[in-house]
């Protein structure tokens, strides 16, 4: 069960100065002047362990604790950190609960959470609870009631709680929050994007059983995936701040894509190709504002296509489209309404957190360096004790999609109202500014 126990204080204390820290061993303590900040991290299948990889760039980091159900998971991981050299590492796994343990030491800063979307809201709240900033993969919540718990907590705990939407930080996204607020597009008064990525191989164990994911696609109908559209979309339409989401409706295309796929892969009279399964083929969800503007979300996991975000941004005065990546402004010196290559804008209009750090984000992969930027922004906002540019609000609001286009789904399209989750700040928050490192 633990692999790597925990080495005395003499040579914890000289790896972790290595390391390039000066370290505050207080009960999840960070004095002012420490620079080293301490997380767990629970979850290192695929995802968990690239965050691994993407943290462990960071000089100023150490990963004393990580946890996994599977016993093999968290010692590949605690390998890693060890190769690092980030000192020592302790593993908790073997069980569904193991990780409560993890979170309950008094030596952390931070819980990363990667874990399968059902456990995402009850090991945040359970980090908030312990007074620790959870980073939480997407979507941070799969029910209203998860929703409201997380803001609940984070309000009754005073600790923050980040959802780790990386597409926030794509630089083609971050170039378009800084030439909206240069006034490039005009007002925003439409968006359109999506979750469009043929997901069917991660359905399936190799025998055709369900995976987590294909639980969920077998039971649940509607967008389960909202969180990579709506994020840069919320952030470019002040969503929380000036503005808010008030209904959404949504519809699904029958399920057939998935039965096709297993009868390929497994043979049409294995159980997989014969059983049914909640989600349509193609998920579309409309939402609409307080001031009326509109957003279109589309979910596929599940049809041969390539895949694709679409962004689309619709301004007054112009329009970007992700699908072919180009603009058309007014203004501009292209010939008018023609589609526009978008490249020279990103050097143009680049933002500053790309403009300062984008060489080591790229090198560090991750999403062509988005990874590395989201995970400088959380860090930063460890360190300070403050929210991160994505506040619980937001993980709240833009994980609501999750149960509220299910439940729109199950009532045949009908409009549902969509949560208030800042209790009316959202009239008086500031928007989104464009920050650098
Ligand atoms: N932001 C992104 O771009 C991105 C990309 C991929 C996945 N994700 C998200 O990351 C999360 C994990 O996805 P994945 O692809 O790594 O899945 P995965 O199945 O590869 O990994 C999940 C890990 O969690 C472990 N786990 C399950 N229950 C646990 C428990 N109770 N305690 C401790 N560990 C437990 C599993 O053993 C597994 O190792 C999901 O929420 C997914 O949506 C986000």
């Amino acid at each position: 069960m633990n692999p790597n126990p925990l080495p005395n204080r003499r040579t914890f204390l000289r790896r972790a100065l290595v390391a390039g820290a000066v370290l505050s061993l207080g009960p999840s303590a960070l004095s002012a002047t420490s620079t080293a900040l301490r997380l767990g991290l629970i979850g290192v299948g695929g995802r968990g362990a690239s965050l691994l990889h993407t943290l462990l760039r960071f000089p100023g980091v150490l990963v004393p604790a990580v946890g996994d159900l599977l016993p093999d998971r968290a010692a590949r991981a605690a390998r890693m950190i060890q190769e690092a050299d980030r000192g020592p590492v302790r593993s908790y796994a073997g069980s569904e609960s193991a990780w409560e343990e993890l979170v309950a030491r008094t030596d952390l800063d931070a819980v990363i959470v990667a874990t399968p979307w059902e456990w995402h809201t009850r090991m945040a709240v359970a980090a908030m609870r312990a007074g620790k900033h959870p980073g939480v993969e997407v979507p941070a919540a799969i029910t209203l009631e998860e929703c409201h718990e997380l803001v609940r907590t984070s309000e009754a705990t005073g600790i923050p709680c980040t959802m780790l939407e990386n597409v926030c930080y794509y630089e083609t996204a971050l170039t378009l929050l800084r030439m909206i607020r240069q006034g490039c597009f005009g007002t925003v008064q439409h968006c359109e994007a999506g979750y469009q990525h043929d997901c069917r191989s991660l359905m399936f164990e190799p025998d055709g059983g369900l995976t987590w994911r294909g639980r969920h696609v077998a039971a649940l109908d509607g967008n389960l995936y909202p969180t990579h559209p709506i994020g840069p979309v919320a952030q470019w339409m002040n969503i929380n701040r000036g503005d808010r989401f008030v209904s959404l409706t949504s519809l699904s295309t029958p399920a057939e894509a998935l039965r096709h796929f297993a009868a390929t892969r497994f043979g049409a009279n294995h159980p997989a190709a014969r059983r049914d399964y909640a989600l349509g083929d193609v998920n579309t969800t409309l939402l609409r504002t307080d001031g009326g503007r509109t957003v279109t979300l589309y979910f596929n996991l599940l049809t041969h296509r390539p895949y694709d975000l679409i962004f689309r941004l619709e301004g007054v005065r112009g329009i970007y489209l992700g699908t072919n990546d180009s603009v058309c402004l007014e203004g501009s010196e292209a010939p008018a309404h023609q589609w526009e290559p978008f490249a020279p804008y990103r050097e143009r209009y680049a933002h500053p957190l790309w403009a300062s750090l984008g060489p080591q984000a790229r090198q560090s992969g991750g999403h062509d360096g988005a990874e590395y930027l989201m995970f400088h922004d959380f860090l930063k906002a460890v360190r300070a004790r403050t929210a991160a540019p994505q506040n619980v609000g937001d993980a709240a609001t833009w994980s609501a999609v999750f149960p509220l286009s299910i439940a729109s789904v199950a009532a045949g399209g009908r409009p549902v109202e969509f949560p208030d989750f800042t209790a009316g700040k959202w009239r008086t928050n500031p928007p989104l500014g464009v920050h650098g490192a």
